[in-house]
């Protein structure tokens, strides 16, 4: 079983992995995004035991002979030991409950507004579900308009803030998708 947590990796769904979550342990799980705090690009693959001694081999025809060009790259690495290190100086799942909370408190006066199908969140993770979004182009106009950057797509419009964010910055995201949901 292969987990892809390159999105859910490190804490936005509100547990560290959202394999531990769902109380399964996976064969592989993908990583990337958070590994380096966003800063870089990086990628991890991770197996347990069992498939990596499969592949563990000094013969070439039964290794896993993969080896892109940028592997191990030294600089994104260092990126990553900070932010892991970031992430057990910081309360990085603390941050993710708040932002949790107030995503439910803030995003909450969109339900039963005209038009919205559904407002969910989970971890760091705030969806506003819309019946349908008619110009795709111009919600995201709208928003820019209002100053912030959201990236509506399909029928849905979802935060996922940095978990450093501050208090008025997230009221700042809630309160435009709020104001033009509303209005729309
Ligand atoms: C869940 C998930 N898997 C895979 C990818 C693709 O990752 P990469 O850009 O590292 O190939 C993304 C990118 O957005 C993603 O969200």
């Amino acid at each position: 079983m292969i987990f892809d947590e390159i999105f859910t990796g490190f804490g936005r769904t509100g547990s560290l992995f959202a394999c531990e979550a769902a109380g399964v342990v996976p064969d592989i799980v993908t990583l990337s995004k958070a590994l380096t705090g966003g800063t870089l690009p990086l990628a991890a693959t991770i197996a347990g035991k069992k498939v990596f001694d499969a592949f563990w081999s000094d013969d070439p025809m039964h290794a896993l002979m993969h080896g892109p060009t940028f592997m191990a790259n030294a600089l994104a690495c260092a990126a990553a030991n900070a932010s892991l290190d970031l992430f057990e100086r910081e309360p990085r799942l603390r941050q993710v409950a708040n932002i949790a909370s107030a995503l439910e408190r803030r995003l909450a006066p969109c339900r039963g507004l005209p038009g919205v199908k559904d407002v969910r969140v989970k971890g760091a993770i705030g969806v506003v579900e819309l019946d349908r979004i008619d110009d795709l182009d111009g919600l995201r106009a709208r928003f820019v308009q209002e100053g912030v950057f959201i990236r509506p797509f399909g029928t849905v419009i979802y935060l996922t803030p940095a978990f450093t964010i501050g208090t008025e910055e997230l009221a700042r995201l809630t309160g435009v998708v709020v104001k033009v949901v509303g209005d729309m």
